[in-house]
């Protein structure tokens, strides 16, 4: 089958099953193309809770289709690979976590979205890069914070808020190694660019100090924010640091930018899981369905929504 039978295929499958197909900016360009709404992750989290239809079709990683089953429990969602993971997610545990709460009684727990439907059951809130210091700084003043499980995102927020925030040690193996690159050499390099940073990345507090001493913009965004700034920017060259599959709808929104990855390498192989054949067969044959028990989604739901009352 071609690509454009095999997209064709899923259009009428979609229209049959009353269907919308849900899409993170680290897919595939055709999975891009295909999907109904491309985002972030609190974005595709607000489509979930919204979207009128029977069936989220969701093209990015385990815990983002587990998140819409929890805030759309009479949804069916599918995921077209159940091995799309995320090693961010795999950095804690709820066993973990609930040790480390026992040693801290009293502090709120704000967990990133990027975490199991059981961590998210022991969680105060939940976050995401676009609006954890919003997130943080809703919680009361007086109480310490555990947050979890990105270091660097933890370390950027507590550098904003001035909280008394502790943090996990865990991360992203791709934003992690963008903290190794040098720096420096790229802003020689590109002068003229505006230097769009996730927070998830290791460089990423480091960053938004050298922001302040060294005359260049340099901006700390989720994904949707580096299509925002993009969007509306005047300048036209940028360079880019985060998983390269969000120079696709980047160059789509402006033909004329100039976009430098801060690192090629960085592709996050999960998100890279999900092609056309895949998402045929999960309209085909109803594959694979991510449903969290109800008693788990009924805790789980709670910081979600605590956060989407928030932004
Ligand atoms: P965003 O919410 O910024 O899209 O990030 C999600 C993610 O998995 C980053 O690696
Ligand atoms: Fe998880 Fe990192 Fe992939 Fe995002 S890029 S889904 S945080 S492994």
């Amino acid at each position: 089958m071609t690509n454009q039978e095999m997209i064709d295929e899923i259009n009428k499958l979609k229209k049959e099953k009353n269907a919308v197909i849900l899409a993170h900016n680290y897919e595939l360009p055709e999975i891009q193309d295909l999907a109904d709404f491309v985002g972030d992750s609190l974005g595709l989290s607000q489509q979930a809770a919204k979207v009128d239809a029977d069936v989220i079709l969701f093209c990015g990683v385990h815990f983002m289709a587990e998140t819409a089953s929890i805030i759309s429990p009479n949804k069916k969602v599918l995921i077209p690979d159940l091995d799309a993971g995320c090693s961010l997610a795999d950095s804690i545990t709820a066993d973990e976590l609930r040790k480390w709460k026992s040693e801290n009684p009293g502090a709120v727990v704000v967990s990133y979205v990027n975490t199991t439907a059981e961590v998210k059951a022991e969680t105060d809130y939940c976050c995401t890069s676009s609006n954890a210091v919003k997130i943080v700084e809703s919680t009361p003043k007086d109480k310490t914070i555990l947050f979890g499980p990105d270091q660097f995102l933890g370390r950027y927020v507590a550098a904003i808020t001035g909280r008394d925030i502790k943090i996990w040690k865990g991360s992203c193996h791709v934003h992690e190694k963008i903290g190794e690159i040098d720096f420096d050499k790229k802003l020689e390099e590109n002068p003229n660019a505006d230097f769009l940073i996730h927070p998830e990345c290791g460089c990423s507090t480091s960053c938004m100090l050298k922001s302040s001493l060294y005359d260049c913009n340099i901006k700390i965004y989720s994904t949707e924010g580096m299509i925002n700034h993009v969007k509306n920017s005047e300048t036209n060259e940028f360079v880019i640091a985060t998983e390269v599959g969000i120079l696709h709808r980047l160059k789509k929104l402006r033909p004329d930018g100039k976009f430098t990855p801060m690192s090629e390498d960085s592709i996050c192989e999960y998100m890279k899981m999900i092609t056309l054949d895949k998402v045929l067969s999960a309209f085909k044959y109803d594959q694979h369905i991510v449903k969290v028990p109800e008693a788990l989604a009924e805790k789980a739901r709670i910081p979600i929504e605590r956060m989407l009352e928030v932004v």
